[in-house]
């Protein structure tokens, strides 16, 4: 397939210790995503590498891409534009995080085209990047805009490649684990399912949503399938194979709750790793009750999937302090 390389990998598998002991329970591996190299890491440097990849094959000397205005995938899409050579224009939804802080200022450090519009993400914001597609083609420039479902199917291919990457790494720390946790709502979470059945791995994928989307069973199954079809692979996902909760999201995607702040806070100060605020703290926090629960026994080994975000932590610097 088409790829760029942006990435550093494999990245590191970590197990924690303290963490484990202070939760009283299973041995606990990081899968440190956040760790990918590229303008403070995160999941969207593996997914940027194939979708990136594709518009370059197609000839794109310009990407368009639009989200929240935190988005950890617009600010790895204006550090990748930047290192691959190409042309950024970010169109970011205006909300209460639209501040010069985190993902919002490395966008614009990293010289993307940035606009703050009044259109929810969604279909609105969609056709704010394709109207400006229109416009960039009239003035000469080969734009290749990122949206679902293509960015995706893609994002599962690449989250695919992250669960062969854990299997090696398992093969040589001696390890097989029962349970891996993440934050999504989508691609990350579809490739995880598809790779872990295709390899016959014990591990299953439990996704924690940032957002309570009514569909994202229906997505995720998409993608894997989708995902399944661009790799050769005759497996046919079905919803049940889809473990997903939106119980940790809260009042609402990006605000946070007691129980992620606890979740941020416990791991810094267990093992010094940070989480962000939106994704990682939430998915995080899940794995905790789950632990407390008694739903993940202290003879099993989990993995938390990190998929970054960090930068956005500032942006929440009142919250946080307070
Ligand atoms: C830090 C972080 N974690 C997880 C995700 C979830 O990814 P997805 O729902 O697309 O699988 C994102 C998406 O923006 C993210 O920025």
């Amino acid at each position: 397939m088409p790829q760029v390389k942006l990435g550093h990998f494999p990245t590191p598998l970590e197990e924690c210790p303290r963490l484990s002991e202070a939760l009283g329970g299973p041995r606990i591996f990081i899968k440190r995503e956040d760790c990918s190299g590229l303008a403070f890491g995160g999941n969207k440097v593996r997914q940027l590498t194939f979708t990136i990849g594709e518009a370059m094959d197609r000839g794109a000397d310009t990407i368009i891409q639009g989200a929240a205005s935190q988005s950890n995938h617009c600010r790895q899409v204006a550090a990748a534009t930047a290192k691959l050579g190409l042309k950024c224009y970010l169109r970011l939804t205006r909300d209460n995080k639209s501040v010069m802080q985190g993902n919002l200022l490395l966008d614009h450090l990293a010289g993307a085209d940035v606009e703050l519009v009044d259109a929810p993400m969604g279909p609105e914001l969609d056709a704010i990047k394709y109207a400006l597609a229109e416009d960039l083609k009239a003035q000469g420039l080969k734009p290749y805009v990122l949206a679902a479902p293509r960015s995706t199917a893609l994002a599962a291919v690449a989250f695919a490649w992250c669960i062969a990457e854990i299997h090696q790494q398992q093969e040589a720390m001696g390890i097989e684990a029962d349970w891996m946790y993440a934050a999504s709502a989508g691609g990350t979470q579809a490739g995880l399912i598809l790779a872990s059945i295709a390899l016959g791995m014990k591990l299953k994928p439990v996704g924690i949503a940032p957002i309570a989307w009514d569909d994202r069973v229906e997505r995720i199954r998409i993608a894997a399938n989708d995902a399944a079809h661009i790799l050769g692979l005759a497996l046919q996902i079905d919803d049940s194979d889809v473990r997903n909760t939106a119980d940790y999201v809260g009042e609402a995607y990006g605000i946070l709750t007691p129980e992620c702040v606890e979740a941020l806070k416990l791991l810094a100060q267990m093992e010094g790793i940070f989480l962000d605020p939106s994704y990682t703290s939430k998915a995080f926090a899940g794995l905790i009750d789950h632990i407390r629960q008694g739903k993940i026994s202290s003879d099993e080994t989990v993995i938390f999937l990190h998929t970054g975000g960090t930068p956005a932590l500032f942006a929440y610097n009142e919250e946080l302090s307070a």
